[in-house]
């Protein structure tokens, strides 16, 4: 971009890493940070605090696009709230993992949702925002096809889905055995398969770098993206 501003777009499934790498990554880098999952979560935890039927399409729409929606985007401590409410925690609920996908499916969501996430993309490029004009990491399932593909780095971050339970596992359960990993199994693996009935983020499209984290720690999977950003955009 001739602002100078950086956009990283970082796309990938459950349980890949994708938030806490993305995170880490935009703190090196000194760039804002974007959940976008955290959006379509807060919008699900809007339309069930408004009472609305997430069957109802339409009114679901309506519901979302109504939403006084605001997020904090400083990779040191990204905030989600809606109106004055903070729903940062709410939004982690199994209740709210259990529903998203009913909203995340809905075209006219997605269509306001995404003209959101570019509006906080772009913000990043003026010097008076919280990147001074540096840019910012956006990452979720259709960001660098959809809401960013012209973003000046493009990541797909993939594991295997043993490693992807694992991980949720621990997240979920403290622990990465038989148990836990069988209850954390639906949640990843039939809430992937909804999701990518609307947006395909399991193969790279063209253009995009795969890195997988199934062998790598955290440390070693930030240290692959900022490589990679740092190869396609000459950011050190
Ligand atoms: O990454 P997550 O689990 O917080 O995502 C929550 C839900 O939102 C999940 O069902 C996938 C969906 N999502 C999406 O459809 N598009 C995005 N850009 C980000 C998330």
């Amino acid at each position: 971009a001739s602002t100078g501003a950086v956009t990283v777009a970082i796309d990938g499934p459950s349980g890949s890493g994708k938030s806490s790498v993305s995170k880490a990554a935009a703190q090196r880098l000194g760039l804002a940070y974007l959940d976008t999952g955290a959006m379509y979560r807060a919008a699900t935890w809007w339309c069930l605090d408004q009472a609305v039927d997430l069957t109802d399409a339409d009114a679901v729409a309506a519901a979302v696009r109504a939403m006084p929606l605001v997020m904090g985007v400083d990779p040191a401590a990204p905030t989600v709230h809606v109106g004055e409410t903070d729903v940062a925690g709410p939004i982690r609920t199994t209740e709210i993992s259990t529903a998203v996908s009913a909203v995340a499916t809905n075209l006219a969501v997605r269509d306001e949702l995404r003209r959101l996430q570019r509006a906080e993309i772009d913000a990043q490029r003026d010097p008076s925002s919280l990147s001074q004009g540096r840019g910012m990491v956006a990452e979720g399932r259709d960001i660098t096809t959809v809401v960013a593909p012209d973003a000046d780095a493009r990541i797909l971050l993939t594991a295997s889905e043993e490693s992807r339970l694992a991980r949720r596992a621990r997240e979920l359960h403290g622990d990465a055995d038989a148990a836990s990993v069988a209850a954390t199994r639906d949640q990843v693996v039939r809430r992937d398969a909804d999701d990518s009935t609307v947006s395909q983020f399991t193969v790279a499209a063209d253009g995009v770098v795969t890195v997988d984290s199934s062998d790598l720690d955290l440390e070693q999977t930030v240290d692959a993206v900022l490589a990679v950003i740092a190869q396609v955009t000459g950011t050190h």
